[in-house]
């Protein structure tokens, strides 16, 4: 894994979105894997601004989110239909008809999460999937205990998972409890994985998926096992790992060609 610590979220995020842009410039048909949370939104928007001044095209390109709320309309507030088109889609050129986001709405949710499964590989694989971490480790919507080679399938959330998400719904109780999420086995078919953490209260999730056991209880520690990850993190949520002097060695040593 390739882990970069910065000072803040704000520099973490302009060298996240040089690496989505890289993808997009080097593959104009890029297949980009996206996630909401607060943790991605600054990315989003350096992705808007480089859409908007420096002309980063994403016309040919097609994404695939990795979550939605089960019951949870698209025009509903909290739903990630919303979030994605008020924070991403609003602000670039991706056609509609390239966006993909799980429906929460299906009548059928064992059909429709093997019809995303499906849409994903006709698309020809996720390029770059963006990852946040949950305090509990999750990955997507991956609570402890998924299977490590789980796919896109309903999933219900941990009480933690929705004390975290309150704030969006107004409180816990208006939590769904169900979800469908891209699983463990989707993302690590994920040809590079772009893992981002900001702030103290992830330092404990991002010090076990990095450097602890690869273990279903912690399930962004499968990412261990992926040949391209690189995790860009803020000092806080670095502050847990062990080995953070060597890895901030290495990022200051490493030769340019190789810099973001
Ligand atoms: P956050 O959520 O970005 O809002 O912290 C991350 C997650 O739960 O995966």
């Amino acid at each position: 894994m390739e882990i970069i610590i910065q000072p803040d979220h704000v520099q973490a995020s302009e060298i996240a979105a040089r690496i989505v842009a890289r993808t997009v410039r080097e593959k104009p048909h890029a297949v980009l894997g996206l996630a909401t949370g607060n943790t991605p939104l600054q990315l989003y928007r350096n992705l808007v601004r480089m859409h908007r001044e420096d002309g980063l095209d994403f016309a040919g390109v097609t994404s695939f989110n990795l979550d939605e709320y089960v019951g949870i309309p698209p025009a509903h507030p909290s739903s990630f239909h919303s979030y994605m088109w008020a924070q991403l889609f609003s602000g670039l050129n991706i056609p509609k008809d390239h966006i993909n986001i799980p429906d929460g709405m299906t009548a059928d949710v064992p059909a429709a999460c093997r019809k995303y499964e499906q849409a994903i590989r006709s698309a020809g694989g996720i390029d770059i999937q963006v990852l946040g971490i949950g305090t509990n480790g999750h990955i997507g919507f991956n609570e402890p205990s998924s299977s490590l080679s789980s796919r896109t399938r309903i999933k219900t959330l941990t009480e933690q998972t929705r004390a975290d998400a309150a704030a969006a719904f107004g409180g816990e109780e208006a939590v769904p409890n169900h979800v469908i999420t891209m699983g463990l086995g989707t993302i690590m078919d994920s040809r590079m994985c772009l893992l981002l953490a900001f702030g103290k209260k992830k330092a404990r999730a991002i010090a076990q998926a990095v450097e602890g056991p690869v273990t279903a209880m912690v399930p962004g520690s499968i990412l261990q096992m992926h040949p391209r990850t690189i995790l860009v993190v803020d000092r806080e949520a670095a502050a847990e790992l062990r080995m953070a002097d060597y890895y901030l060695w290495v990022n200051t040593h490493k030769p340019d060609w190789q810099k973001y």
